[in-house]
């Protein structure tokens, strides 16, 4: 199969692209399309037949679910079973934006879109492109990040098209994403909610409008209430090994691996700082999360394309879209020091 790489306006999407695409979705096939988090790749979310060839393309466990993408209420109500009171004014507040719901499923979600469960994650995407993608097309789209599993998610159509070339018909290229790491994951099925993965929307501002809620636990044994967090995530191909402990325990990594090839990522004040590595690439300013996040993914795939054996990542601060970013980076570490 050819795959396209169209570019579209994220200002003003052209209507005859998306027209292009939302026959492809029509039709039973997958799109890679921007949203404001990550780039994802989406089917119709009602044609189990579609949504089966994601888990094909991705290399993605069955029991893994993936959300589904609304563009209005309608749509939301043609997904879900029920809307608990909880949800109303988190979706007043944070929709479109980088909020997951899980709510209870309707039955005309096909089963392999919520591996099996009944239950359903849904969010509306605050990025033109997805949202006219999905308007378009007049259906809810299931959308995974468009990366191949375990590799990190992509914030630039470059990235999915490296994974997922010769296996889908098109991507939309609308640019590097804003936000860079994936939405936040909230289940309000249960009695008291539960943040099943962290986001750019945090804890905090999710109680400021709803009250106390509950972080999910890793379990080893047992029913896994996210499944996503069970898999091992975003790995690049080298060793990836956060530091918390600043300058001087960076200095120790390198000269401990020191035949290796060494890539570092960290921040502009520290640039000047570390000497016999291969390269060193910039998060952005220390203080600046915000774009620490937009530009994690991308650096990762960079060193693995530039053949790294050891990644060494700076610890972030944990504030806002931070707290994600760690999330994310531990995930991705084979070792914390
Ligand atoms: O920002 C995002 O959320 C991106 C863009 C494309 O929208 N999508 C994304 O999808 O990150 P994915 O498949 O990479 O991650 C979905 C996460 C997984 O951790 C999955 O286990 C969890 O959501 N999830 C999906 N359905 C669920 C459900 N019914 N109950 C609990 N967790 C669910
Ligand atoms: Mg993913």
């Amino acid at each position: 199969m050819k795959t396209k790489v169209i570019k579209i306006s994220s200002k003003e999407p052209e209507k005859k692209i998306i027209q292009n695409a939302t026959k492809i979705i029509k039709n039973g096939g997958l799109v890679a399309f921007p949203t404001e988090t990550v780039y994802g790749l989406g089917a119709n979310a009602f044609d189990a037949k579609a949504v089966g060839k994601i888990f094909k393309a991705k290399g993605r466990p069955a029991d893994n679910p993936l959300i589904v993408h609304v563009s209005d209420k309608r749509m939301l109500n043609s997904v879900v079973k029920e809307i608990p009171l909880k949800a109303i004014p988190l979706m007043k507040k944070f929709w479109p934006g980088p909020l997951t719901i899980v709510f209870r499923k309707k039955k005309q979600i096909p089963n392999v879109v919520t591996a099996g469960g009944d239950t359903v994650a849904v969010r509306m995407p605050s990025h033109s492109v997805a949202f006219a993608l999905i308007r378009g097309a007049g259906v809810p789209i299931a959308a995974p990040s468009a990366n191949t599993s375990t590799r990190p998610s992509p914030t630039e159509a470059r990235h999915v098209y490296d994974d997922f070339n010769g296996k889908i018909p098109l991507i939309l290229d609308g640019g590097k994403t804003n936000i860079g790491v994936e939405s936040t994951v909230l289940d309000l099925t249960t009695k008291i909610p539960i943040l099943l993965r962290k986001g750019k929307i945090t804890k905090k501002d999710i109680e400021k409008v709803i009250g106390s809620i509950q972080v999910h636990v890793k379990k080893t044994k047992g029913v896994v209430k996210s499944p996503g967090q069970k898999y091992k995530h975003y790995a690049p191909k080298a060793s990836l090994i956060l530091v918390r402990g600043g300058i001087q325990a960076v200095k120790r990594i390198i000269s401990r691996y020191s035949k290796k090839k060494i890539f570092i990522i960290t921040f502009s004040e520290n640039k000047d700082k570390y000497s016999g590595v291969h390269e060193i690439y910039i998060f952005g300013k220390k203080q600046n999360t915000i774009a620490a996040a937009k530009n994690f993914f991308s650096l990762l795939r960079k060193c693995d394309k530039n053949g790294a054996d050891i990644i060494i990542v700076e610890a972030v601060i944990e504030n806002g879209v931070g707290e994600a970013l760690m999330d994310r980076i531990s995930r991705a570490a084979s070792m914390i020091v």
